[in-house]
């Protein structure tokens, strides 16, 4: 069987961590796609000459003409500008929107079958936007977001603990910003939710909240420390694992921002949900039962997701 093509649309930080972690794991060919000229095939020539070294077979190449993701079965899009400290995932909105439009309309025209994943930020905003301008359905269009978040949750998590990361799983739900909802009571350590592990003395309280503060900020931790752009090794590896699940039709359940009408009360929107990944894309959403606080904590992540939305319409009529 021919190898899956996968674009990647910016041949950033992201782009080019993304490269590298998709010819390690023989997932396809890589088209990398900047607006910068020699950036991605430069990136891309460097991680061929890799390949003899860590033995993968792949064909990476550069582009600066969309004519080159022609007929890809996954696009990988972190094109656009990072935060500089100081800044919000928002203050991001206006570039970045102008920026899913070009990218919007390269996709329709030369991968209309492709499964899309959107990076850029501000995330539940961008991916909608991405949506709109490609046309493509719903469930092939997503975010990513969740992964990225519950990771960090589960970092932190292990690093208390004590234990291996792999016996963490925790799950982030809502918006990729300040509103986020890392759901303490779905997240466990080898099965044991987190407040039986606060009453088992494992940890406290405070301390668990402190996690869950950490997690909304973990975004932010890295760009104060970085300076000069944000986080991309995690980001990566987050959209690699979804993609991965996509082309292996793997069925894997994670949170991503996807389009949930319906479930949850929302009215069609873009937001951070639990979600099948298989063949078919979003294959199906998890609608997991909340209790009041968890439900208000939601709530005010999908009022400032629309909120950014609302903005995108204001800054070009042809969303609204
Ligand atoms: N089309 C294609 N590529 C573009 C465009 C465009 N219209 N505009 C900018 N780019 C490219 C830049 O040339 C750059 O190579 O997007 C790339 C972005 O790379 P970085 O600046 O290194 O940013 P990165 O860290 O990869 O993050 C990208 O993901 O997490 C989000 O907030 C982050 O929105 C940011 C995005």
């Amino acid at each position: 069987m021919a190898r899956a093509k996968i674009a990647l649309i910016g041949a950033g930080q992201i782009g080019g961590t993304l490269a590298h972690l998709v010819g390690l794991k023989e997932l396809g060919d890589v088209v990398l796609f900047d607006i910068s000229e020699g950036v991605p095939q430069g990136k891309a020539l460097d991680l061929a000459e890799s390949s003899p070294v860590d033995g993968f077979d792949a064909a990476l190449s550069g582009a600066n003409d969309y004519a080159q993701i022609e007929g890809a079965d996954v696009c990988i899009v972190t094109a656009g500008v990072p935060r500089k400290p100081g800044m919000s995932r928002d203050d991001l909105l206006g570039i970045n929107l102008k920026v899913m439009k070009s990218v919007g309309e390269g996709i329709k025209q030369y991968a209309p079958n492709a499964f899309v994943i959107c990076i850029t930020n501000p995330l539940d905003a961008m991916v909608w936007a991405l949506r709109e301008f490609s046309g493509l359905p719903k469930e092939k269009v997503v975010g990513m977001a969740g992964v990225l978040d519950s990771a960090r949750f589960r970092y932190f998590l292990a690093e208390e603990f004590n234990v291996s990361v792999k016996d963490v799983s925790a799950f982030v739900l809502g918006g990729h910003g300040d509103t986020m909802v890392p759901l303490v009571r779905y997240s466990t350590v080898g099965g044991i939710p987190l407040p039986d592990l606060v009453s088992m003395g494992w940890t406290s309280q405070e301390k668990l909240d402190a996690i869950v503060q950490r997690t909304r900020d973990g975004g932010a931790e890295i760009v104060g420390l970085l300076k000069t752009g944000s986080a991309f090794y995690a980001p990566a590896a987050s959209a690699v694992q979804m993609a991965e699940a996509y082309l292996k039709d793997q069925k894997r359940l994670l949170p991503c921002a996807a389009w949930v009408d319906g479930p949850y009360g929302l009215k069609g929107m873009y937001v951070g949900v639990p979600t099948v990944i298989g063949a078919g894309g979003i294959e199906r959403i998890v609608d997991i039962k909340l209790n009041k606080d968890e439900q208000a904590m939601l709530d005010k992540s999908v009022a400032a997701v629309q909120g950014l939305v609302e903005a995108c319409k204001g800054i070009d009529s042809t969303l609204a």
